[in-house]
């Protein structure tokens, strides 16, 4: 009697005991998906976050670049933007060596076309602000092959202080810190 009554103990000191085990895994698994969820959203904030971060500064280029094309116009107003445009890569690079044209008006009248062409396609990731500094040194390089030639560059070709995200959000706000071969053989 003694003895079934001590195993009827026991079972039911194991029936207790596997409740409270599926208690305590349903508790640890909630917590778990507490936690997952957390890590979940506060990620997907980040990632919100930089998406924004990558959109203000591309509208901040893209401003500062038709404020500068605005005011280039001003103080050049008989520039043939046209013009400069219908030329073929020869004609342009011709132009350029005999100085009928100047790396200025040439840089403007493509960065005014590519605001424009930016406003229906929505194709430029930034207006590479760079350039108008390179105006001042351009001058010493006459001899390049594609002097005073403005070159747009696909946002994959790693270009020094500025994302080469790909279109991943896990690449922005890395800005690179130097330029790939390609764009340092494009600024000889
Ligand atoms: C950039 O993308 C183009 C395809 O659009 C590809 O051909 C090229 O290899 C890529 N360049 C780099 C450096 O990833």
């Amino acid at each position: 009697m003694q003895a079934l009554q001590s195993i009827q103990d026991f079972l039911k000191g194991v029936k207790m005991d596997s409740q409270r085990a599926a208690l305590l895994t349903g508790v640890a698994c909630a917590v778990g998906s507490v936690v997952v969820l957390v890590k979940k959203i506060s990620s997907h904030r980040k990632a919100e976050e930089k998406i924004r971060r990558a959109k203000n500064r591309r509208e901040e280029s893209l401003q500062r670049g038709e404020q500068a094309v605005l005011r280039y116009k001003e103080l050049h107003p008989t520039t043939d933007s046209a013009f400069i445009l219908t030329l073929s890569l020869s004609e342009l690079t011709q132009q350029l060596k005999e100085g009928s044209l100047t790396p200025e008006d040439v840089l403007y009248s493509y960065m005014e076309k590519t605001l424009a062409v930016n406003k229906k396609l929505n194709c430029c990731t930034e207006i590479l602000l760079e350039s108008l500094d390179q105006l001042t040194t351009v001058g010493s390089n006459k001899d390049g092959l594609l002097y005073g030639v403005p070159v747009s560059v696909k946002e994959n070709i790693t270009f020094k202080n500025h994302d080469c995200s790909c279109g991943v959000v896990i690449n922005l706000d890395q800005p690179a810190e130097k330029d790939s071969v390609l764009v340092q053989v494009l600024k000889k």
